[in-house]
């Protein structure tokens, strides 16, 4: 089964706690934590909050109890048995359980790549979002999740590219479409997400009505090296993730 999140949430919540989650703890938390404001007083709103731990690095940046979705039911059990001050509850992030101009903040962290239709998150965080309010996520970076893997030298390769002098051309991976793609980790957990080029992702916010105020393409942090030198060469020279931060003017 794919996207099976109740299933593996125990085991996540351990390698998360445990940092054995390579891209979350060398790439895409310490790029979301590069660009987190003031969080103090704020009314926070965590979309796809998994288990919960996502919640002490807001704390870091003066968060107090903040709510958090998840469509997943064991994982919103794991996230309040394990962070009691936080409220954690199971909903759909295409249609949020909460007044207009509720949150101050919100914050998601690989989540909005399960979505087929982006554009309605989008619109839904515009609506629970108050005039003035800041969403920050990251989705997966096309480079890294819609290159196409083949054998080369009998060696499982990751290629974004096209031959020359070839007609027709072999293409290996998609920059610029939508797509769907499974992805089955070591773990045996087969997840299933849309990617999209970051100018899609851009649009979007734009459409439903957002300014976007930074983005980055992530790139591992020199401390990778110390556990995982390769995995720093490689996702320090290709991102993996986007990271937006988008207003509501
Ligand atoms: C990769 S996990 C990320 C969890 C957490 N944000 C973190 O970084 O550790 C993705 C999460 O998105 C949740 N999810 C997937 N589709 C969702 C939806 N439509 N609405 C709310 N949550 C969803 C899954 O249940 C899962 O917990």
């Amino acid at each position: 089964m794919v996207n099976d999140y109740d299933q593996y949430a125990a085991q996540r919540q351990k390698e998360l706690k445990k940092g054995e989650k390579l891209p979350h703890r060398f790439v895409e938390k310490p790029a979301m934590r590069k660009l987190l404001p003031n969080l103090k007083d704020k009314k926070i709103l965590l979309l796809g909050s998994g288990t919960g731990e996502e919640s002490m690095l807001l704390e870091e940046f003066g968060a107090g109890p903040m709510v958090g979705i998840d469509l997943s039911k064991e994982s919103v059990r794991l996230a309040n048995e394990s962070y009691p001050k936080h409220e954690f509850r199971v909903a759909d992030m295409h249609k949020l359980p909460f007044d207009d101009s509720t949150f101050d903040f919100v914050y998601s962290s690989l989540t909005i790549h399960y979505s087929s239709t982006p554009i309605e998150v989008y619109k839904e965080v515009m609506r629970v979002l108050k005039p003035g309010g800041v969403f920050q996520f990251t989705v997966a970076h096309p480079m890294r999740w819609a290159s196409e893997r083949i054998m080369i030298n009998e060696v499982p390769t990751k290629v974004m590219g096209y031959t020359e002098g070839d007609r027709p051309p072999r293409l290996y991976g998609n920059y610029s479409g939508f797509q769907v793609y499974d992805e089955t980790f070591s773990s045996g957990e087969t997840l299933r997400f849309w990617v999209g080029p970051p100018s899609m992702h851009f649009g979007l916010l734009r459409q439903a009505g957002f300014v976007v105020t930074d983005f980055v393409e992530t790139k591992a942090v020199e401390e990778t090296k110390q556990v995982d030198e390769y995995y720093f060469e490689r996702f320090s020279r290709f991102p993996q993730f986007v990271v937006f931060v988008a207003k509501k003017s």
